[in-house]
């Protein structure tokens, strides 16, 4: 037994002792990756090491706001392989939901866009998606919304949509926080329930974006907080009681179910 295996026992421990009743998580494209969703900076398989053939000055364009105005065409190649409705929740993304049907679930951050935690079920009311998804979109002019069925058809061929008021004309764009965006007035509405977590999961996230990445240090001290990652990042491991479970997180996510006593359940929401 590791010694991450016997910390993530105590983690359990914890969980079943009854003391713990506001768990934070804080997700990033990580979880998603065994939905066959590529991350983004995993070297070989991330998507900024695979944007090479759209010619872009440095692969983090694709998401920058003043590019975008200039050429928002390699935004919507990208956007046709990430488009959600062709991928399903991973096993993090039910355990993450089994925490808020057990009550215990204070507020999900997740900084991925691909809709998979609503699609898992957890309750919107529950979710941050901090730098927004492809569930709405507008005219970065006007503001106008745009159609949901136009952008999904626009999506599938790969093409720019445009705003479809007279005389506008301008580029649409999904609700994506880009760089040089502010993120969503919720992210800062709701970032103070770390504070009062009792313990907090961090899954899947390389900690590189701002300000993201700061969540992990409003968690108190005192409070245990869990890394499940294929490798260590931020500041996790510099408290006495961070337990890091590096590998992959469904296999983490796995090994905490076993020591609830919740695998079973788990496994079985998870193949409905
Ligand atoms: P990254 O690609 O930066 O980091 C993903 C992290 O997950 C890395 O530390 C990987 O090692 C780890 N990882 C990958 N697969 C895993 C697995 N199966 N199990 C456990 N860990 C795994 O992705 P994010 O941290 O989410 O912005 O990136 C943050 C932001 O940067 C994104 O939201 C995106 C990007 O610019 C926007 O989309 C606007």
């Amino acid at each position: 037994v590791t010694l991450s295996e016997r910390s993530l026992d105590a983690v359990a421990d914890y969980i079943k002792s009854g003391k713990v009743r506001r768990i934070v998580v804080m997700t990033g494209a990580g979880i998603s990756t065994a939905a066959g969703i590529p991350d983004f900076r995993s070297p070989e398989t991330g998507l900024y090491a695979n944007l090479a053939k759209l010619n872009l000055p440095e692969p983090e364009a694709v998401f920058d706001l003043n590019f975008f105005k200039t050429n928002p065409k390699p935004f919507y190649v990208l956007a046709k392989d990430l488009y959600p409705g062709n991928f399903h929740p991973t096993i993090s993304h039910v355990f993450i939901r089994m925490l808020s049907t057990k009550g215990l679930l204070h507020q999900l951050y997740t900084q991925n866009i691909d809709c998979l935690e609503r699609a898992a079920g957890i309750p919107s009311e529950l979710i941050v998606e901090a730098h927004g998804s492809f569930a709405n979109q507008r005219c970065i002019d006007c503001k106008t919304a745009f159609p949901h069925d136009l952008m999904r058809e626009h999506i599938s061929r790969a093409e720019v949509p445009r705003c479809t008021r007279p005389n506008c004309k301008g580029l649409v764009k999904p609700d994506i926080v880009f760089f040089h965006e502010a993120l969503p007035s919720l992210f800062y509405d709701r970032i103070h329930m770390a504070d009062t977590a009792d313990l907090a999961l961090v899954m899947g996230t390389s900690l590189q974006v701002h300000p993201f990445a700061s969540l992990p240090e409003q968690v108190p001290t005192h409070v245990p907080r869990v890394l499940f990652n294929l490798e260590r990042v931020g500041s996790l491991g510099s408290h006495a009681d961070d337990v890091l479970v590096l590998g992959d997180c469904d296999t983490g996510v796995r090994k905490l179910a076993d020591a609830l006593g919740w695998r079973e359940e788990l496994e079985a929401e998870w193949r409905q």
